[in-house]
């Protein structure tokens, strides 16, 4: 294990999966990225919007970091299982896979088709299967790979907003974790899903408008902030912070689990929205 902290990636390629935003701004993705690239790795971002994966492989490479940028859209089994197959061979090695694409669609159930929940149960969760299981054939013949999965508080509690295919698909993808973690483990290969509670990204603006009744953005942003213990949401830093954690050595013991990252908001009892 390095004893630099800023080190502790080093050498390491780590591919990220949803390395954009889809809003201008630092979305999860991105700050996962440049986060690990801080610590030293080689990153590729991936991404369906080949623009905000270049935004992201751009800002890495402003602070100094190294990071590669190209298309590829999760819901094409077969364009995720290529790309990180040809990944894994140009490079030489792949140490690192975080799967941070989520899709949703809220609203009343009701108004979720058949068709809405297959592309969502798709993108959050077949994408896991396919991207892992063209990793671990890079990873498995080196004994040693972490993947990881950015799932959200929605899978174990309702966040007081309508997101039924969303928080099954989540809470399939921590499931999705545990079971890969324990089939991998005699292998050297880490798996783990992070909870990330209400966090502050360009997405909620894009996604939420409309859920939190005629609220403004503003209005819906200060509503889930008070929602949190802490008086405010997360930020992108803290899932990066996360991320970065267990994708180094220093969790070398920590498989199957879901490290919750939420400001205690999972601890608490149901708060009205718009108190
Ligand atoms: N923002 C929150 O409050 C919050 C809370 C809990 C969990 N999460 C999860 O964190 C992750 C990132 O969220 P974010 O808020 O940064 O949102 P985001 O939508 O900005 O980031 C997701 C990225 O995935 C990309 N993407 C979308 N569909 C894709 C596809 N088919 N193929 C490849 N890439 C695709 C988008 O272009 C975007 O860059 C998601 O999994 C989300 O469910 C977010």
């Amino acid at each position: 294990m390095s004893a630099d902290i800023n080190e502790d990636l080093k050498g390491r390629i780590a591919v990220i999966l949803g390395a954009g935003s889809i809003a201008p701004g630092i979305g999860i993705g991105r700050a996962i990225c440049m986060t690990l690239a801080r610590r030293g790795a080689h990153v590729v971002a991936l991404d369906n919007n080949l623009e905000a994966a270049e935004e992201t492989a751009a800002q890495v490479a402003g602070e100094g970091g190294s990071a590669e940028a190209s298309c590829v859209d999760v819901l094409d089994a077969q364009a995720l299982k290529d790309q990180i197959t040809t990944l894994g061979e140009r490079l030489g090695r792949l140490d690192i896979l975080h799967c941070n694409v989520g899709l949703g669609k809220s609203g009343p159930s009701e108004n979720t088709t058949a068709e809405d929940w297959r592309r969502i149960s798709d993108a959050n969760l077949t994408s896991l299967h396919v991207a892992s299981q063209a990793a671990l054939v890079h990873m498995k013949p080196r004994g040693a790979g972490v993947i990881t999965v950015t799932s959200s508080i929605a899978a174990i509690r309702h966040t007081g907003v309508p997101h039924l295919a969303y928080a099954s698909t989540k809470a399939a993808a921590n499931q999705f974790a545990r079971a890969l973690a324990v089939e991998v483990a005699p292998r050297g290969i880490r798996v783990n899903s992070i909870v990330a509670g209400l966090i502050d990204t360009p997405r909620i603006g894009v996604t939420l408008a409309g859920s939190y009744g005629d609220r403004s953005e503003a209005e819906m942003r200060a509503s889930r902030d008070r929602q949190c213990p802490m008086g405010h949401m997360g930020s992108p830093w803290d899932i990066a912070e996360a991320a970065a954690f267990l994708a180094s050595d220093r969790a070398a013991y920590i498989t199957g689990t879901e490290l919750v990252v939420d400001g205690g908001l999972s601890a608490t009892i149901r708060q009205a929205v718009d108190e």
